[in-house]
């Protein structure tokens, strides 16, 4: 599957258009499912507030926007030299790395870029600046095509009939492709298992509620919508037979931070005995950090907890802790789903065997 001809059902939540003098354009995900409206991004501080607003989010599509986003940095200036070039291409790096902290595929993305540059000191600049577009293209490609192989490897562990539950979005929306847990919904379903998925709201900006009721609609997966805080009850009720999320940085031990709540999820799956996975493509896992207490939180403004979607719901200058992302630890996760198979047990040994399998 090419990028040309990618599902018409699917959501093309951000485009290149153009060579290397173009632009990228993508979904304003803060307005579904209200407004469905694309927005052009043709410098790099729009790319930048684009991923700190959550206009795009997800980790591997903030992966994909932030290389693109250097790509766009240096369209001004290729005839200086070489170096002054592959000093604009560390500031532009650098300057997306600050818009948030937790996905590693952002990081990710971005060393990559700056590996290539690095690799090939004697090309000129604009035949650098044209290889860094294709890697940027090869990296969403590559997205792609790991979507679809979580789907095919996580569908497995699904059977007729199940009720899942996953939390925050990992749709379309969230990668280049069908997503990472959505993937595995959407290729159940295509086999016929006739899953039904909960949805879980996920505050305080509602993914779950705004945007994966959306994606699962569109598809006509069944979909209930639950509140965060229902999830415990519907796992006593006896509807959800496994759990399925993403996940923004995997450490070498298997410890996943995803979306804040995914934690309790998973507590609540396992004193249910329900199976929690988490998908998500080996760009997830950063192999650096020997456990999840290394990974950084990001921390949100107070407002989106006190003024959600505009409206003030709490007393003005309450204090407020707003953590975007916890650490499930490797103990909780039955499995994780990645393109390169499942890791079960989820061990430091497991990990490290699974992502070194070679895909060609
Ligand atoms: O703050 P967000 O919306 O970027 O958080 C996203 C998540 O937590 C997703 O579950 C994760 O990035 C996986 S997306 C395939």
């Amino acid at each position: 599957m090419n990028l040309q001809n990618r599902m018409a059902s699917d959501v093309a939540t951000l485009q290149w258009v153009g060579g290397t003098n173009g632009y990228l354009q993508m979904i304003d995900q803060t307005l579904l499912p209200m407004e469905f409206r694309e927005i052009e991004c043709h410098d790099v501080e729009t790319v930048w507030e684009a991923i700190k607003k959550l206009r795009v989010r997800g980790a591997p599509a903030i992966g994909i926007a932030a290389a693109y986003g250097v790509v766009i940095a240096l369209q001004t200036g290729t005839g200086s030299e070489r170096p002054d070039f592959d000093q604009r291409l560390t500031e532009a790096a650098t300057y997306l790395a600050e818009s948030r902290p937790t996905a590693v595929n952002l990081f990710w993305a971005l060393d990559r870029l700056q590996n290539l540059a690095a690799s090939l000191p004697t090309l000129s600049n604009a035949e650098m600046h044209a290889r860094l577009l294709d890697e940027a293209r090869r990296i969403e490609q590559e997205d792609l095509e790991m979507c679809h192989k979580i789907g095919e490897v996580g569908a497995e562990l699904l059977s007729k009939g199940d009720g899942v539950l996953t939390h925050c979005n990992a749709g379309g929306l969230a990668t280049s492709g069908g997503g990472t847990a959505l993937a595995v919904f959407f290729e159940a379903a295509r086999q016929g298992k006739e899953i039904h998925v909960y949805a879980d709201e996920t505050r305080p900006l509602l993914q779950g509620a705004r945007l994966t009721t959306w994606e699962l609609m569109r598809r006509s997966i069944p979909v209930t919508l639950i509140t965060d805080s229902m999830a415990g009850w519907v796992m006593q009720e006896q509807k959800i037979q496994a759990v399925v999320t993403g996940a923004d940085r995997i450490a070498a031990n298997g410890d996943s931070a995803n979306k804040i709540g995914t934690y309790s999820v998973a507590l609540l799956a396992s004193l249910h005995d329900i199976p929690f996975y988490i998908a998500a493509p080996s760009s997830t896992f950063d192999l650096s950090l020997t456990s999840g207490s290394q990974i950084p939180i990001e921390e949100r403004l107070p407002e989106e907890i006190t003024h959600g979607f505009g409206t003030q719901t709490a007393p003005v200058g309450v204090d407020v802790y707003n953590p975007a992302f916890d650490v499930t630890p490797a103990k909780y996760i039955s499995g994780i789903i990645t393109e390169r198979g499942l890791i079960q047990p989820v061990t430091t040994e497991e990990v490290a065997r699974v992502l070194s399998i070679d895909q060609d």
